[in-house]
């Protein structure tokens, strides 16, 4: 399959069908492809990644993701540790575990052999130049380098999808820049898939395509320059 996530008319409503969170979204994403969503705040950007990453399910319309149809899988939690990596505004890193733990973390209930376990974190740590912080607490660490740590985490159990909400949104512009290269790079490197939610116009340029989200409903589409500089 050429397409890695396919949604036909996918809706979700909360409190009792009063509020539609989604409301009726189509859209194809290619493997590979880097996909920015931006849109207003409550125009439902987080719930439509939620739903892509199997974190809740929608009520109506078909989702399939990495060849799996989420409205009908029982084992979700699988489903996740199999092919999705998140990356949060609020890394959620636990805090009295070392950067390394907090990277395997993802592998814990995986049966993958510590030692292997280790030796995937700290390639990956590496790959996001963390190598010196490996045993410090998140707390004593930047901003830029938690969010990397965040990363790491999500890339440890080799996802075929990453899925990123405001992945910069608490960090200044120029850390951004480091971060959102970051993902990119990887996501170009390793093939990965990559889905960020972001309010910001030059963030949304950077990558291949980007998704306008209003109302629950996709409103527009455009494919951007490698430049991030808009056809
Ligand atoms: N668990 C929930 N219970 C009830 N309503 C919810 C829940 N999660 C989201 N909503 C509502 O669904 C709508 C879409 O929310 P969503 O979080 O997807 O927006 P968003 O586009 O990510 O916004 P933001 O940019 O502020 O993060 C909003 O009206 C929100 O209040
Ligand atoms: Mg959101």
């Amino acid at each position: 399959m050429n397409n890695i996530i396919e949604i036909k008319n996918l809706k979700k409503t909360y409190e009792n069908g009063t509020i539609k969170a989604l409301n009726g979204i189509d859209l194809e994403i290619k493997k590979g492809e880097s996909v920015s969503i931006i849109g207003p705040s409550g125009s439902g950007k987080s719930t439509l990644l939620n739903m892509i990453g199997a974190l809740d399910r929608a009520d109506e319309g078909n989702i399939y993701v990495a060849d799996n149809d989420l409205m009908q899988k029982k084992d979700l939690s699988k489903f996740r540790l199999n092919e999705i990596g998140f990356v949060f505004q609020l890394h959620n890193l636990i805090p009295n575990l070392t950067v390394l733990e907090n990277v395997q973390t993802p592998l814990i209930e995986t049966s993958i052999p510590d030692k292997k376990m280790e030796e995937r974190a700290l390639e990956i740590l590496k790959s996001v130049n963390l190598s010196d912080k490996i045993n410090q607490k998140p707390t004593k660490l930047s901003g830029g380098e938690r969010q990397r740590v965040a990363i790491a985490r999500a890339l440890v159990n080799h996802p075929s999808i990453i899925l990123a909400d405001e992945p910069t949104g608490a960090l200044d512009s120029k850390t951004s820049e480091i971060i959102i290269k970051l993902l990119l790079d990887i996501h170009k490197k390793e093939n990965v898939t990559l889905i960020m939610v972001t309010h910001e116009q030059n963030v949304a340029n950077m990558a291949e395509r980007s998704i306008y989200v209003l109302d629950g409903k996709i409103k527009e589409e455009k494919m951007n320059t490698p430049t991030g500089i808009n056809i």
